[in-house]
């Protein structure tokens, strides 16, 4: 039995958690295909594959266009299994960003045509190394305007790990 985990990443920090979902799906027994939508944004055979975790970050209020272009060509194989979408950002992070989260994942629902079986929305990173003067601006001033982190301050995880392999082992049921 395969699971399809096929993730965007921007600046590495949803690579690094559709990684662990990798290991969280080979220890409850499954075989895994992990593909990054940059490398197939096209069609992909889904052969074999029973369940399906998608996930990508979100930046500037959008998912990356790879990704959303992955889903709408895959949708029809896509919707014939079992899917998990995970949203990956930081307005998750705060109790008072989840609804703006929510929307964000609506939204690319509406443009994609796709509806999952299952969704959450996942804490994301503060990756400083790898902004440039854009990216700490807006980061600082829309982002993560109001809270006391600054990406000036070094590179901090809001990822709950714990949280994350619960949400992933129930899916796998
Ligand atoms: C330029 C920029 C814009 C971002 N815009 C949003 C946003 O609109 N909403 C949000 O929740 N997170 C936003 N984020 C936070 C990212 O979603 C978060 O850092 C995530 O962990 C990035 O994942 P990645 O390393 O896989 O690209 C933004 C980050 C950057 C650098």
């Amino acid at each position: 039995m395969t699971v399809l985990i096929a993730f965007a990443t921007v600046e590495g920090h949803t690579a690094k958690i559709a990684r662990f979902i990798c290991n969280v799906a080979k220890n409850a027994g499954f075989k895994t295909n992990l593909i990054n939508t940059d490398d197939f944004s096209g069609h992909v055979s889904l052969d074999g594959v029973v369940k399906v975790v998608l996930l990508a970050p979100v930046h500037e209020r959008r998912h990356p266009e790879s990704f959303e272009a992955f889903v709408t060509s895959n949708r029809d194989a896509l919707t014939k299994r079992k899917s998990l979408v995970l949203s990956v950002g930081l307005k998750a992070s705060f109790a008072s960003g989840r609804e703006e989260a929510r929307d964000y994942l609506n939204e690319m629902f509406m443009r994609t045509g796709f509806e999952p079986n299952a969704t959450a929305l996942i804490a994301g990173a503060v990756r400083p190394e790898n902004y440039g003067y854009f990216e700490r601006e807006v980061l600082k001033h829309v982002v993560l305007l109001g809270r006391k982190i600054d990406p000036q301050d070094g590179a901090r995880e809001f990822t709950d790990w714990d949280e994350l392999t619960s949400i992933v082992i129930d899916f796998l049921g």
